[in-house]
């Protein structure tokens, strides 16, 4: 089985039409050197309106890479909003910086550069998140998910990316690590009871859970 991508571009050209900065910001992306792993248009806009939905005030990326992503999100929160976003790399981190900038964004968005598991560990001390957004290394994913159940507060929301690895999860014939690896993080989400979950199967995959309890 392998993900439509007919219905990911008429979802796209529905409801996630990028404005020109998105466009910009997409188009930048390898032009500064970036790799083009970014999530998609529909992604994104999906990512918008469950952060809207959940009127999420305090929300968390985790994998900023040039900022496509961190702009869909900004522009869902309420309008007291902040979105903390964290990065390894300080050249995408600079990139990213312009391109909030770009999107006037800065006001709602801190970039903090370093290992996101040290990230984390600092972050446990503030207040908890409302919305998470798991987007960075994927072998970090089970252990970004164990922090989020700690602190993400109740009725708080999580998600991540990829979790579907172009549809090949769902064929038990492929045995390759990058898929094994994604299918345990799946399981451990849905065996874990404090929340409710599924996968938005549009795009590449992305996991949503509500956390309930
Ligand atoms: C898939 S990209 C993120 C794409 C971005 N969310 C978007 O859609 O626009 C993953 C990013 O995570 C970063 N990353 C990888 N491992 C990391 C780690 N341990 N801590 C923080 N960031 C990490 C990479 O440098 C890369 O920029």
């Amino acid at each position: 089985m392998k993900s439509d991508y007919s219905v990911s571009k008429y979802i796209t050209g529905l409801y996630a039409i990028e404005d020109p900065v998105l466009k910009t910001v997409r188009e930048n992306t390898p032009l500064k050197g970036l790799p083009a792993i970014h999530i998609r248009p529909e992604e994104g806009h999906f990512l918008q309106v469950l952060v809207r939905a959940s009127k999420a005030k305090n929300v968390l990326e985790i994998g900023t890479l040039g900022g496509y992503s961190g702009i869909w999100i900004a522009r869902g929160l309420v309008p007291d909003g902040k979105l903390t976003t964290l990065e390894l790399d300080p050249h995408h981190a600079a990139v990213a910086r312009e391109h909030f900038a770009l999107a006037g964004l800065l006001d709602k968005v801190e970039i903090r550069v370093g290992d996101a598991h040290q990230s984390l560990v600092d972050l446990s001390t503030q207040e908890p998140f409302d919305f998470v957004f798991i987007d960075a290394e994927k072998p970090g994913y089970t252990d970004y998910f164990i922090w989020c159940m700690m602190n993400v507060a109740q009725g708080g929301v999580i998600t991540a990316h990829n979790v579907l690895r172009r549809g090949d999860v769902a064929d038990p014939d492929n045995q390759e690590e990058r898929v094994l690896m994604m299918r345990e993080f799946n399981q451990i989400v849905a065996d874990e009871g404090r929340v409710i979950s599924t996968i938005y199967p549009a795009g590449d995959g992305l996991l949503v859970a509500v956390k309930v309890s």
